[in-house]
């Protein structure tokens, strides 16, 4: 972890008091830090600046210029202060601060965020993003932040997506590649952040949400982390065999249990749909199965099935050369199952959730599947395969076959599987297809609380007719039209056990250009997910 995050309870500390106002500022100035960081309202600004004839200053700014000798006014007087939401200003410590251990005093203009437990959580973000810029990239090492809502007796549901996000947001910020793989230290160029630790300020009546909340942003950061790096890892490192060993480095560092079948074993279970995308390249294939008991032990687990082609060249079907490279990001389903997975048993979440990922390259060469070969998935149902770069159905489709022995409450499967997707919804939305309603909220829902967002797309019968084979049961690609739908469809004919979804993430697991790296994505959407399931 290149950020540590951790809570500290100030009793009855209360910034909406007028009462409490006074001797909750003071003990939180007495706190060493490098910055404390402060959250002030709308209110506080007017009632400080005096817009429209107030008289009486009064709210946090108020209050905090008396006890900092005329900081805060002397900054309002050079303009630094002008109170709009998401806007800085920076005080630092000097000899009219008497009795102030904190070193700077971070003032983050929260507008009409302020203490009612319904907020708009994309503008809350932009504020925290707005402080979080301001902490990294100097010479400030630790802060403790304050929300004036953090205070609130009662932590709302919302108030503990705040911290979750923040948490997100600063270790989102945090990353860089490499420092974590033994692999690629000798890469690692960009310089680590001196911002080492943030610290959550609260009210002992709220500590215990307060600390859960931290810790299960915490874990996120962790697994969207582990999911980068596996991403942005070069494809002749993160090979089927690197991914299955990072999933048995888990088990040894948590209380995963995982299990890698090879080869033999995934002949004998007649995976022939899988094996015919492995049978190109040289590496061998794995199939990788890890679990999380933290529920009852009959309890039907929730299922997340992960693409994790570690290099598609689309095979004898060969892609076009521009970009290629970005090919190796092709494991990213599987890579935010691992991350997933990670973070699950980092916060010891009360359920049962099992992660699947076939995983293998998608080379061409002479021993490689050619167009027109028909193969047998374990279903039993014959596919023609027509464009061998269409491999990701082709290896999920016998990982969902595979998870039916699970019985499961829901599956999910994730993956970077059509290049369609990104022209439907760019790089905002990852595609969502379902046919099971509850399944439908609560993916979009935890997209929303997450701010890691689903757009749900159709998977109606009509489009099944573009898959249609004159000499299999189903044929592997369904034409030009409705590139991601028919995907979805061909996923379909292999989910008729159980409760499924499909995430179609080949817009939003990574980032081109200058920018170049994976996002960590959708590993936010399905912790939350799991959090909220009942
Ligand atoms: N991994 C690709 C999908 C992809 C392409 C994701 C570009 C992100 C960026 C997938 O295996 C693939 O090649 N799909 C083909 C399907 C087609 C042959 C029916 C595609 O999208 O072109
Ligand atoms: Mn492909
Ligand atoms: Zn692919």
């Amino acid at each position: 972890m290149t950020i540590q995050f951790s809570t500290k309870i100030f009793p009855q500390a209360d910034l909406r008091s007028s009462k409490q106002l006074k001797s909750s500022l003071k003990s939180l100035l007495t706190q060493t830090t490098d910055c404390l960081v402060l959250g002030y309202s709308k209110a506080d600004f007017e009632g400080f600046a005096g817009s429209k004839g107030a008289k009486v200053k009064a709210g946090v700014l108020a209050e905090l210029d008396s006890l900092l000798g005329g900081s805060v006014s002397h900054a309002n007087v050079l303009g630094d202060l002008d109170g709009k939401q998401a806007s800085v200003c920076l005080l630092r410590a000097d000899k009219s601060w008497s009795g102030v251990k904190a070193k700077r005093i971070l003032l983050l203009g929260m507008g009409d965020l302020h203490l009612t437990a319904d907020q708009s959580l994309s503008a809350y973000v932009k504020v925290a993003r707005a402080g979080l810029k301001a902490l990294s990239g100097g010479a400030i090492e630790n802060a403790l932040w304050f929300a004036p809502s953090f205070t609130l007796s009662k932590i709302s549901e919302m108030i503990a997506q705040e911290v979750r996000l923040t948490i997100q947001y600063a270790g989102d910020q945090a990353y860089r590649f490499g420092v974590r793989q033994p692999a690629m230290k000798f890469k690692a160029k960009d310089k680590a952040d001196t911002f080492k630790h943030l610290v959550f300020a609260g009210n002992d009546a709220c500590a215990k949400e307060l600390k859960l909340a931290v810790e299960q942003g915490t874990a996120i950061v962790e697994g969207m982390h582990l999911a980068k790096d596996l991403g942005n890892l070069p494809p002749n490192i993160c090979t089927p065999t690197y991914l299955g060993k990072t999933a048995q480095g888990l088990a040894k560092k948590t209380t995963l249990k995982v299990e890698v079948l090879g080869l033999k074993q995934i002949e004998a279970l007649g995976m022939g749909s899988f094996l015919s995308v492995a049978k190109g390249s040289e590496t061998p294939p794995q199939f990788i199965v890890m679990r999380h008991q933290g529920g009852k032990a009959g309890e039907a687990p929730i299922v997340l099935v992960g693409k994790g082609i570690t290099f598609d060249t689309g095979g004898i079907s060969l892609k076009p050369g521009e970009a290629m490279d970005e090919m190796k990001y092709d494991m990213c389903g599987a890579a935010s199952v691992i991350g997933t997975m990670y973070s699950t048993a980092l916060m010891k979440l009360k359920k049962n959730v099992i992660g699947v990922i076939p995983t293998c390259e998608n080379m061409p060469s002479g021993k490689a599947t050619r167009p027109g070969d028909i193969v047998k998935s374990m279903s039993g149902q014959t596919i023609e395969i027509l464009n061998t770069d269409a491999e990701g159905r082709l290896i999920l489709c016998d990982a969902l076959t595979y998870v039916e022995r699970f019985k499961p409450k829901a599956v999910i499967d994730i993956a970077t599987l059509t290049g369609a997707c990104i022209i439907a919804l760019g790089h905002v939305h990852s595609g969502l297809f379902s046919d099971d309603e509850s399944l439908v909220r609560d993916l979009s829902k935890a997209g929303q609380d997450s701010l890691d967002t689903v757009w749900r797309l159709p998977l109606d019968a009509a489009y099944h007719e573009q898959l249609k084979s004159n000499f299999a049961d189903v044929a592997n690609i369904g034409g030009r039209p409705a590139g991601s739908v028919t995907a979805a469809c061909f996923l379909s004919r292999f989910t008729e056990k159980y409760k499924w979804a499909h995430l179609d993430i080949a817009g939003t697991a990574w980032k081109s250009g200058a920018a170049k790296g994976s996002t960590g994505r959708p590993v936010p959407l399905l912790v939350n997910f799991l959090l909220e399931q009942k």
